[in-house]
C-alpha cells in the first residue's frame, strides 16, 4: 500500500470522488480528542444488512418494542389523522413501516410513501419491494443525508412524518433539534410528526443490546472502517480494532467505540497519517435514551408540541406524536 501523507495529488483524488466536505468531516473527527467518526459510515449495503440483522437479535429489544406500539396504535391513529402521505426519515428496509402502510392502504385512497435514506442502493431495493407489495401505493424514494439540509417535495396533505427506531438518539441534542426543526419548517398545521424514542431503563439491558452474543453489532461497528477503506481509500486494518459499547449514565446514552488493539498508523489520502495509541478509541456512535420530559423539551425546542405518547407494555420504547407549534 502506497503511503501518502496528504498533498495535492491525494486531495485531488478525494475531490474526484466527489466529496470534499465528507473528507473534511472525517479529518475533523479524527483530529478531535477523543476521535469521532460519523455513524453515517455504518450504512453501506453491507452495513444496512447488518443493521437489519441486529433488529432481529434477541438482545436488541428496541425494534420489537416499537413494533408492539405501532401494531397497537396505527389503525386508530391513521383512522383519526387520515394522512395522504407518509414521509419516513432513515427508512432503511421499512419493515416496521408496513404497520403504518397497512393501516393507510386500508383507509386512504391513493396514498403516497416517501422513504428517505442515505443508502441509495438499499433505498431502491426497499422501494421496489414496497411497490410490489402495495400496488396502490405511490412510492417516491429520496436519497438524502439527515446530517445535511434536505427539501421534501410537495406532497398531498395531511402528511405524517415518521422517524422510527430511535435513530434520533444517534444525534446529539443540538443536532437532533436542528434536524427536527428542519422538518418542522416543512410541515403544514395539519401534519404530524411520529418520533420513535428508546427509553431509559436498566443499564444492563441496554448494554446487552449493543454487545450481542453473536457479535453482529461488533461486525456492524467494524464495517465503518471497511466503508472508509472503500469510500476514501483509507487503509484501516480491521483486525487492529475491537468493538466496545458502554452506557454513559450522566449523558443517558450508550456509546459505541472502536478501540485500537495496538499502536498503529492509518493513512487516508487527502488527510494524511492518523496515529492511534494502543487502547485509544474512536467513537462511532451515540444512542441517547429518553424520558417523557426530555422528549417534550426537545420537541418544543424544535417548535413542535407533544400531542400523544404511547409506550410498549414494558415501558421500554415510546412513540411520540407531535404537532407543529404555530
Ligand atoms: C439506527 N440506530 C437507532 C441504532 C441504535 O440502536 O442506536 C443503531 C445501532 N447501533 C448498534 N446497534 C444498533
Amino acid at each position: 500500500m502506497t503511503r501518502i501523507a496528504g498533498g495535492a495529488a491525494a486531495t485531488a483524488f478525494a475531490l474526484e470522488r466527489g466529496d470534499a466536505a465528507e473528507l473534511a468531516g472525517i479529518q475533523a473527527g479524527l483530529r478531535a480528542v477523543p476521535k469521532i467518526l460519523s455513524p453515517r459510515f455504518f450504512y453501506d449495503a453491507r452495513g444496512s444488512e447488518l443493521f437489519e440483522e441486529i433488529t432481529r437479535l434477541p438482545e436488541y429489544y428496541p425494534t420489537r418494542a416499537e413494533r408492539a406500539v405501532l401494531a397497537e396504535w396505527m389503525p386508530e391513529l391513521i383512522a383519526q389523522l387520515r394522512p395522504r402521505a407518509l414521509v419516513e426519515l432513515g427508512a432503511g428496509a421499512a419493515e416496521k413501516t408496513r404497520l403504518i402502510l397497512d393501516a393507510m392502504s386500508a383507509r386512504i385512497p391513493d396514498p403516497v410513501y416517501l422513504p428517505l435514506d442515505v443508502s441509495a442502493e438499499f433505498l431502491l431495493d426497499t422501494a421496489a419491494r414496497l411497490r410490489r407489495d402495495y400496488p396502490g401505493l405511490a412510492v417516491r424514494p429520496l436519497v438524502a443525508d439527515l446530517e445535511l439540509p434536505f427539501t421534501l417535495p410537495r406532497l398531498p396533505g395531511p402528511m405524517l412524518v415518521a422517524f422510527l427506531g430511535s435513530t434520533i438518539g444517534n444525534f446529539n441534542f443540538p443536532e437532533a433539534i436542528r434536524l427536527l426543526r428542519r422538518v418542522r419548517h416543512q410541515m403544514q398545521p395539519g401534519d404530524r410528526f411520529l418520533l420513535g424514542m428508546d427509553l431509559r431503563k436498566d443499564v444492563a439491558v441496554v448494554e446487552a443490546a449493543y454487545n450481542d452474543a453473536r457479535g453482529v453489532t461488533a461486525e456492524f461497528n467494524l464495517n465503518a472502517l471497511q466503508v472508509l477503506n472503500e469510500r476514501v481509500r483509507a487503509d484501516f486494518d480491521l483486525g487492529g480494532f475491537r468493538h466496545l459499547a458502554f452506557y454513559r449514565r450522566a449523558a443517558h446514552r450508550i456509546e459505541m467505540h472502536l478501540v485500537a488493539v495496538r499502536a498503529q498508523e492509518v493513512t487516508i489520502p487527502g488527510i494524511g497519517v492518523v496515529a492511534f495509541e494502543e487502547g485509544e478509541s474512536v467513537r462511532t456512535e451515540i444512542s441517547c435514551k429518553y424520558d417523557r420530559a426530555t422528549a417534550v423539551g426537545m420537541l418544543s425546542d424544535a417548535d413542535l408540541s407533544l400531542a400523544d405518547w404511547r409506550t410498549d407494555p414494558e415501558g421500554r420504547f415510546a412513540l411520540a406524536l407531535a404537532a407543529p407549534l404555530p
